[in-house]
């Protein structure tokens, strides 16, 4: 590090923001630390807006440059200026019936535990980020309905962040700037909705209104009552999508696959069928075309709804002024960075939530390691330049290799423990007068709860039989699958059962 640093700032209070703020402050070596959040309350994610706004349908394989691009900062600042009123695509994709899908004991905060579990309703979590806010004192660093606008870098490793915020007595929106020593990335990466390309679907949407729908915008499940459905997609908010609308639409529900996922069997549940994908749209017959060549005609489907996810977006980011863009659209992945967290060319930069793995517990990794670099007061340092450049190269082809996506950690692989073994041993310990938080542990119940506990059956690997007959799952174990539908499953590595925590 070029340069002591003073003053950092984050973008975003979700529950990497809120992780950043409690390891910052708990260094108690930084005299500014502020966390911009455009929204008006904490919670990322996990706030629920009933109404999810969008009325429009993101463009068929438009990326999110075009769709979240970057305002035009004002010449002159501070300035009051109208509204800018710009589609930034920050109401969440929550809906009313999303519980989590992560058991509680690993999903939390390790210091801040979710009230109950193993599987919580979407209000858990973002209560659990307020009151973190709160409980950790980091509620006064927040800069709430405050929109980060223009990130750019200075001289000597500083950020200046151009900012706005909407003045609703005034009706209008304030801009300033503020600069920093250093600054972290937390603004999440489920708010840009993404459709594939796919032949003609550009034109069927403009040509039926209404009749496709991206999952951000799905709330219930009555609101597609006796309506016949096609879901595309099969991995999270497909499968959950699907699952809740076998209760209130049509049947069957089709779910067009693009490949089998974790909870699919030989048969489709009950209520569903199965569709390969989407060959291509006809705008002119209205006619929607399979791979396998079966089709559908204009009325046999009411509705269509794309669970295809989400794709980073960090329309802030000044790609001239900071020598680069920050991400790689054609490989998915940031451009630059170290254990998906720290950057080759920007050492007063770091991000955090980008990895998909555990959540909470992992930006807690992640924010402790930043925050005992940023003070100075790291255990183990940071490869050299070429070092981390490595550390990317060795990562990119090894995922070419295995056809894995760059940023995708997943527990079954093996490699979870390491790279939260890489966080924990760069931030090491709190000094003995208790400046710094301490990385967390990942117990052995912790453990057993990933490996073991799903919200969902897997085909394969329930154990009805056995495990629900142990002795140590017996009483409110056994009933509490039986009451809520949660499932214990065998562990792909193969290492003895234990009782629930
Ligand atoms: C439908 C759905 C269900 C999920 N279910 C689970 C689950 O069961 N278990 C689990 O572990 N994870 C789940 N996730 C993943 C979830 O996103 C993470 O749990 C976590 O909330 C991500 O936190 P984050 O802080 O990184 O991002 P976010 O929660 O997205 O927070 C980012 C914050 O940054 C703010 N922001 C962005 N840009 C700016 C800007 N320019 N200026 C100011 N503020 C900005 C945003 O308003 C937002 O508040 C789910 C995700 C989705 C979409
Ligand atoms: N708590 C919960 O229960 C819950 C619910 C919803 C979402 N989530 C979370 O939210 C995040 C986003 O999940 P998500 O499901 O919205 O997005 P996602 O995980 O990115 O999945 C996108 C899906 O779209 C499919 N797809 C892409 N192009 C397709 C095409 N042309 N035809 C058919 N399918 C196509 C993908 O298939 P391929 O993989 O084969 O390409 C994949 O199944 C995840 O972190 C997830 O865990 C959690």
């Amino acid at each position: 590090m070029h340069h002591r640093i003073t003053s950092v700032a984050v973008i975003g209070a979700g529950a990497s923001g809120a992780a950043a703020a409690a390891a910052l402050k708990a260094e108690r070596h930084f005299e500014i630390i502020r966390v911009f959040e455009r929204r008006e309350t904490p919670g990322g994610t996990w706030i629920y807006d009933p109404d999810p706004g969008q009325s429009t349908v993101p463009t068929p394989g438009l990326l999110a440059p075009h769709l979240d691009p970057r305002s035009t900062v004002p010449a002159n600042l501070p300035a009051s200026l109208p509204p800018l009123g710009r589609e930034r695509w920050e109401k969440t994709p929550v809906y009313e019936a999303l519980t989590t899908n992560v058991p509680a004991v690993a999903m939390s905060f390790s210091d801040c535990p979710f009230p109950y579990g193993p599987f919580v309703p979407h209000w858990v979590p973002k209560q659990d980020i307020q009151d973190y806010f709160s409980r950790q004192a980091t509620d006064t660093l927040l800069a709430l309905g405050t929109t980060v606008e223009d990130v750019t870098r200075l001289p000597r490793e500083r950020w200046s962040l151009t900012l706005r915020k909407y003045d609703p007595t005034l009706r209008v929106d304030h801009w300033w700037k503020e600069e920093f020593d250093a600054l972290i990335l937390a603004n999440g990466h489920y708010s840009v909705p993404f459709i594939p390309a796919v032949k003609g679907l550009a034109e069927y949407i403009e040509r039926y209104p209404g009749k496709v729908v991206h999952s951000k915008t799905y709330r219930t499940a009555s609101s597609f009552a006796g309506r016949r459905v096609l879901v595309i997609g099969n991995s999270a908010s497909g499968h959950d999508i699907t699952m809740a609308l076998t209760s209130k639409a049509s049947l069957p529900v089709y779910q067009s696959r693009h490949s089998r996922s974790r909870w699919d069997g030989r048969e489709p549940p009950s209520g569903v069928a199965w569709k390969p994908v989407i060959d291509r749209y006809c705008a002119h017959t209205g006619s929607i075309v399979f791979a396998d060549g079966t089709s559908f005609a204009i009325n046999d489907i009411d509705c269509v709804i794309y669970c295809t996810g989400y794709q980073s977006s960090f329309p802030f980011w000044h790609s001239r002024a900071n020598d680069g863009p920050l991400w790689d659209y054609s490989n998915g992945r940031l451009i630059g960075t170290y254990l998906h967290t720290f950057f080759h060319k920007y050492p007063s930069l770091g991000i955090i939530g980008m990895p998909r793995t555990l959540t909470f517990r992992s930006f807690e990794y992640q924010a402790i390691a930043l925050a005992r670099i940023f003070a100075g007061r790291n255990s183990t340092p940071l490869p050299d330049r070429d070092g981390m450049k490595t550390w990317e190269m060795d990562r990119a082809r090894r995922c070419r290799q295995e056809r894995k996506k760059f940023h995708d950690i997943p527990w079954e692989e093996g490699e979870t423990l390491d790279y939260f073994r890489s966080l924990f041993e760069i931030a090491g310990l709190p000094t003995l007068e208790g400046d710094g938080k301490c990385p967390p542990v990942l117990d052995e119940s912790t453990r057993w709860a990933i490996e073991n506990l799903r919200k969902y059956p897997e085909p394969g690997k329930n154990q009805d039989d056995g495990v629900l007959d142990d002795p140590g799952l017996a009483g409110e174990g056994a009933s509490k699958v039986a009451d809520d539908g949660w499932v214990v499953v065998a562990a792909d590595r193969p290492r003895g059962l234990q009782v629930l925590p």
